[in-house]
């Protein structure tokens, strides 16, 4: 079967203005076929010079992020039987720049998961392990699928905060820091303080775009509104003069 893409092309060296493109492929019964395997086949058929990004194409590496008929998803988990009958359109995720064509700069994401000390700091320096937390334990289910984060870049995407406020961290990167928070083993304090302003937490409007459209079915705007409630018995305990008493 015939199927038509218009896709985004744009190369920041030579281009003055980004374009569509339309091309027409055949994709056969199309039962099992990706858009990721359209984009090879428009490639190794129609123009070499299309570029995109993937790697793992299991839904695993997070590389072939796109915009898929106006919503993030994985190129190479979506299937063309899925996306009806018409022309399909692809883009690159919104909200980092460039490189070219679907490739977008993953630089811009990697600085802004920068922003929150995105490793594990040890609560406890002199422990040889770490300690367990166990399955089936309330802070491991809070925690809850939200470690799966494949670093896609979808999430980031579909935020329209990111289009009013591109220096805030964002939904991949205040994801990260609620799974740290919410470790007990973590070092805590330091990193909520650091997402605790209008580039953090707070240009979160909670309008779920992320939640909607992250292929792990990862909910950041739950992790946010954790944070949230975290900030805010954190700032009520700095304000109890009781506590502030014993503590000075
Ligand atoms: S939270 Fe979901 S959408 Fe966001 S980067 Fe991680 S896997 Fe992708
Ligand atoms: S190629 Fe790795 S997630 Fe699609």
């Amino acid at each position: 079967m015939i199927y038509t893409f218009k896709i985004f092309r744009f190369d920041p060296k030579k281009d003055r203005e980004p374009c569509q493109q339309e091309f027409s492929v055949d994709l056969g019964d199309a039962e099992k076929v990706t858009v990721l395997d359209a984009l090879f086949k428009i490639q190794q058929t129609k123009d070499k010079t299309l570029s995109f990004r993937y790697s793992c194409r299991l839904a695993m590496c997070g590389s072939c992020a796109l915009v898929i008929n106006g919503k993030e998803g994985l190129a190479c988990k979506t299937l063309i039987k899925d996306l009806g009958s018409g022309t399909i359109s692809l883009g690159p995720l919104r909200h980092i720049p460039i490189v070219k064509d679907l490739t977008v700069d993953l630089k811009s994401l990697i600085n802004r998961l920068k922003k929150m000390e995105p490793y594990f700091i040890p609560r406890s320096p002199a422990a040889t392990e770490p300690a367990i937390i166990k399955p089936t334990s309330r802070e491991r289910k809070i925690i809850g699928l939200n470690t799966e984060c494949i670093a896609c870049g979808s999430c980031v995407s579909a935020c329209t905060m990111m289009h009013w406020a591109p220096e805030s961290i964002g939904p991949m990167g205040l994801n990260r820091a609620f799974c740290l928070i919410a470790d007990s083993r973590d070092l805590p304090g330091r990193r909520l303080m650091g997402i605790a302003d209008e580039n953090g937490v707070y240009r979160c409007h909670m309008e779920f775009n992320c939640t909607d459209v992250c292929p792990k079915h990862i909910s950041p705007t739950r992790g946010i509104h954790y944070l949230k409630r975290q900030i805010f018995w954190q700032g009520l305990k700095n304000l109890n003069p009781f506590r502030r008493g014993r503590n000075e």
